[in-house]
């Protein structure tokens, strides 16, 4: 079944100098892939997340998730799908400074009035999955950003999402809590065949995707897709990289929004 359905999508940032992103996007996501999204800086891998999101508004085409098409719902429908049905993972966490990591983690199930006992529930269960059992006490100033990237996935798995949104989820961590991270993710996807799509500049990261979708100059370009090998899989996606005339820091697991 497919998860999620892009079809024509296409924004336009309106301006002093209106701005095509995106034209004619096609994409289709089944129930359980985990797919990444590439491409130079400023290609509209963001942009392309944030129509999927809902975070903004395509100019033109279609987005359907689950069968929902999110922006025929009223403002509160909305709200409630975005809540139940999508998971968010940033570069910069975004988690709340003044919160534990436990409370940051329980956010979206106050929000949805669950009971405190089944929140404690959730909690200690998807801590333990993510490793970070011992923080959740913890103020978010307190731990690594490692810790912090693990406790904003927590946050965005615990009500068991249909569709896991990530925006450079590695961007601010250093190459052994990448990997960390995305060993998380990939477990996630397996285990509860949670669906994920992932924007990334680095190829390590992609490499952990079932596919790879690029994009250039706003426009899909190519897909590859993950064979037996993932190694090989990485060579190829440095290889497209490289063709499509990508500079080499762009390449770099490290800083970018
Ligand atoms: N809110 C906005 N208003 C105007 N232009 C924007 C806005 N957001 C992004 N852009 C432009 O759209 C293009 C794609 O941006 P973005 O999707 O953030 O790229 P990426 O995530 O691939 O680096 C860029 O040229 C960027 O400057
Ligand atoms: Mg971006």
């Amino acid at each position: 079944m497919d998860l999620l359905t892009v079809r024509n999508l296409g924004k336009i940032y309106a301006g002093a100098v209106s701005y095509e992103a995106l034209a004619d996007i096609d994409l289709t996501v089944a129930e359980g892939e985990f797919v990444g999204v590439m491409g130079p800086s400023g290609s509209g891998k963001t942009t392309l997340l944030n129509m999927v999101s809902t975070i903004d508004k395509p100019t033109s085409g279609e987005v359907r998730i689950a069968g929902q098409d999110p922006y025929r719902l009223t403002y509160d429908q909305l709200a409630l799908f975005r809540r139940r049905e999508l998971g968010f993972v940033f570069q910069a966490y975004n988690l709340l400074q003044t919160l534990t990591v436990k409370e940051n983690i329980l956010l979206p199930l106050v929000l949805d009035g669950v009971p405190l006992g089944e929140m404690n529930r959730r909690a200690d269960e998807i801590a333990a999955k993510l490793g970070i059992s011992a923080i959740l006490g913890k103020r978010t100033y307190e731990i690594s950003g490692g810790q912090a990237q693990r406790t904003a996935i927590a946050r965005a798995l615990v009500h068991r999402p249909k569709l896991v949104l990530a925006d450079e989820p590695t961007g601010n961590l250093d190459s052994k809590a990448a990997r960390d991270v995305m060993e998380i993710l990939e477990k996630r996807n397996e285990a509860d065949r949670t669906t994920m799509l992932l924007v990334t500049h680095d190829p390590a990261a992609a490499s952990y995707c079932h596919r790879v979708v690029f994009i250039k100059d706003g426009r899909l370009y190519n897909e590859i897709h993950c064979g037996d090998s993932r190694a090989a899989f990485y060579q190829r996606i440095i290889d497209l990289l490289s063709m499509m005339g990508g500079t080499e820091h762009e390449f770099s697991p490290v800083r970018h929004s």
